[in-house]
């Protein structure tokens, strides 16, 4: 094994100190993040992984953990060394993954298939790894501890020793944790208080795709967003996600009402649906699906109030997708409205804004970054809150600016030709004045 010359790690942490250490003296890139060399991860990482620090990577059985682990362990970069201990599989294995990934692993890449404690700290000694991953935490065990391996006792000390291992020598530790569906396993959520930083793993209705998430993250924001595609050559990053929702979007159907939501810092667009039954009987939520029920009942008592909608209401996020922020709440809004009336909101149009109680239309975060999306996309047609900044002016789409939603509704559904029951609807309300009683006149 090469030696490695570069600065001793157990210095550099400054760990164990017992003097004083004036803050002055900390070194600031000590704990800056070094790129992963797989961009959506970093993404996530707000900017890749810390010396020193301990991540757990979790997600179920089967979504690419140990896949992803590999492309970060091999793809490290420029004089990153990597140890990947394989518990689960053999160092041949390994090697098969590898080559199967396209990867080309030099000698910075170290692999071990003895997953217990001494075996780990003796190979990370000999090959002096920047990236220690240990692939799973279930499976590693301490034979000097009474308790059994994958017990809680054991897994906690395990995770523990593994922790101290990255302080105490600056390694950016990744350990892969599997979760079963209901979350029930002894493992992950018992080492979330333990590691800086969780990243989860999922699967989602499209098979082929991967959505990563920091829930904890002890040197960046959490909740950013990182979207992967798994294919025969592992892993691959999604860069221009924004779309992905919109597959199979019909267009000129009433009740569909795109909107530019966040997830995390990023934008999607995505499929708001809803149909309304029974239009006659008071307004009532069957069902929310990857809608948030709390905004949803606030959306439909706000439309009934200031627009008159009655009846059972379903309303979901196409394609799979999640919504949850309030950037969405005049999209579900419009949708309703649209459902309510038959008519439909023009193919290349999106709403965005957050509705108050009292109908009015509020700005929401990344309002310019999300018109530029959509515009991006193909949409020529933004309805947005009367405080949108002036700089959306500058996208390449109209730009409609609403300060309540019963302009909203007007200006999404009112200048398409068909929309006369609609416009019957303004009469009424007009002649009732805007917070006046409406009656369920969407309904005609
Ligand atoms: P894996 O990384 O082993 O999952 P985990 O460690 O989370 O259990 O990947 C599991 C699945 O990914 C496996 O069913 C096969 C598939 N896969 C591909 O489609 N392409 C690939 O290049 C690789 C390595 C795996
Ligand atoms: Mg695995």
């Amino acid at each position: 094994m090469e030696e490695v010359d570069g600065p001793d790690r157990r210095v550099a942490t400054g760990a164990g100190a017992t003097r004083p250490v004036a803050l002055t003296d900390v070194d600031a890139a000590s704990a800056a993040p070094r790129p992963t060399g797989v961009a959506e991860l970093d993404r996530v990482l707000a900017g890749g992984l810390v010396a020193g620090s301990v991540t757990l990577l979790s997600g179920p059985p089967g979504v690419g953990k140990s896949t992803l682990a590999l492309q970060v362990a091999a793809g490290a970069g420029d004089g990153v060394r990597a140890l990947y201990v394989a518990a689960e599989e053999s160092v041949a294995q390994v090697g098969r993954r590898a080559r199967r990934l396209g990867l080309a692993p030099d000698d910075a890449l170290g692999v071990v298939d003895d997953p217990s404690i001494p075996a780990i700290e003796a190979a990370v000694d000999a090959h002096r790894p920047d990236v220690l991953v240990v692939d799973s935490i279930q499976t590693v065990h301490d034979d000097t501890l009474d308790s059994g391996p994958g017990s809680v006792t054991q897994v906690r000390a395990c995770a523990q020793r593994l922790a101290e291992v990255a302080r105490s020598r600056g390694i950016a530790v990744v350990l892969i944790g599997h979760v079963t569906k209901d979350g029930q396993i002894a493992g992950p959520r018992l080492l979330e208080h333990l590691v800086d930083t969780v990243v989860t793993m999922d699967a989602d209705t499209d098979p082929a795709l991967r959505f990563v998430r920091a829930t904890k993250h002890r040197f960046g924001a959490v909740g950013e967003l990182g979207v992967f595609r798994m294919e025969a050559g592992g892993l691959h990053g999604v860069v221009d996600a924004a779309g992905l929702f919109l597959t199979d979007r019909p267009e000129g159907v009433p009740g569909s009402v795109v909107t530019p939501t966040l997830d995390g810092r990023r934008v999607m667009v995505a499929e708001i649906q809803a149909l309304v039954t029974e239009p006659g009987v008071p307004a009532s939520i069957e069902l929310a699906q990857g809608i948030d029920r709390t905004r949803l009942g606030l959306v439909v008592a706000v439309t009934s109030r200031v627009a008159g909608l009655g009846g059972r209401v379903f309303a979901s996020v196409a394609g799979g997708g999640r919504v949850t922020e309030p950037g969405a709440d005049l999209a579900v809004a419009v949708a309703l409205a649209s459902a309510a009336t038959g008519v439909p909101v023009r193919a290349d149009t999106v709403v965005c804004g957050e509705v108050g109680l009292v109908g009015e239309v509020r700005r929401v975060a990344m309002l310019v970054e999300r018109i530029r999306e959509a515009a991006r996309l193909g949409f020529r047609r933004a309805v947005v809150p009367a405080g949108t900044p002036a700089e959306a002016d500058g996208v390449d789409v109209e730009v409609v600016r609403v300060g309540d939603i019963a302009t909203a509704i007007d200006a999404a559904l009112g200048d398409v030709a068909s929309s006369v029951p609609y416009r019957a609807v303004r009469h009424q309300r007009g002649s009732t004045g805007p917070q006046g009683p409406v009656r369920p006149a969407l309904v005609t």
